[in-house]
């Protein structure tokens, strides 16, 4: 079987940009058949300046970005996703990209999720909950933070002695394992959502 071209995603971050270099780490070693064709950056911030340093076009948009702005950057990069990497702003999705991005939340949504609810403030949450497991969430974007539909989940366990940073570190190391292969089973597949439900269906 010929294997499909790489497939064109722009990334979006606000941060440290590890969710992105993680990504790039799968694709340069293989396990996700995909091509980082732009980054959107929604402030000045460190994953912009790898991303630029990793010669990656990069440009910054503040705010939410309007929706003729945000086809014509999807459409003029070549990309055919947009996957949420640390984005903090809420997206405005043009139809003809709705179900077309994806976010990773560091959390089992839908608890501990919305607005507010990002970074250390997730851990902290979990904890105070008494919640015996934690984990983290792909899902496909609506125009609301976190409540698009759920590709997949994946759970690690909250240890007694867990502060935010413990669980944060071991929530991510999941991240990692997860988004790659939920992407890379979403790029050669395709979605399925009914009654809000989402499925990837492998061609
Ligand atoms: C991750 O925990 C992810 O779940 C959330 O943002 C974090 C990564 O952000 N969406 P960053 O790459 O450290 O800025």
């Amino acid at each position: 079987m010929t294997r499909r071209p790489p497939t064109p995603f722009a990334a979006f971050i606000s941060g440290t940009g590890r969710t992105l270099q993680n990504l790039v780490r799968n694709i340069e070693s293989g396990a996700l058949n995909a091509r980082v064709c732009q980054v959107v950056a929604s402030r000045e911030c460190p994953g912009l300046e790898w991303a630029k340093a990793h010669g990656f076009p990069a440009v910054v948009r503040h705010g939410v970005i309007p929706r003729d702005e945000l086809a014509q950057l999807m459409t003029q990069s070549g990309a055919e996703w947009g996957v949420l990497a640390g984005y903090t702003r809420l997206l405005d999705l043009p139809d003809l990209w709705q179900s077309r991005f994806t976010n990773i939340h560091p959390a089992l949504l839908p608890s501990f999720g919305g607005p507010g609810w990002y970074a250390d403030r997730v851990h902290r949450g979990v904890l105070e909950a008494g919640c015996r497991v934690s984990g983290c969430t792909v899902h496909l974007c609506d125009s609301t933070y976190d409540t698009g539909p759920i590709l997949a989940q994946r759970c690690c366990p909250v240890m007694d002695d867990d502060t935010p940073q413990t669980l944060a570190q071991r929530v991510f190391e999941v991240e990692c394992a997860l988004y790659p292969e939920v992407l890379e089973q979403l790029f050669s597949g395709r979605v399925s959502i009914e009654a809000g439900r989402a499925r990837i269906i492998p061609v």
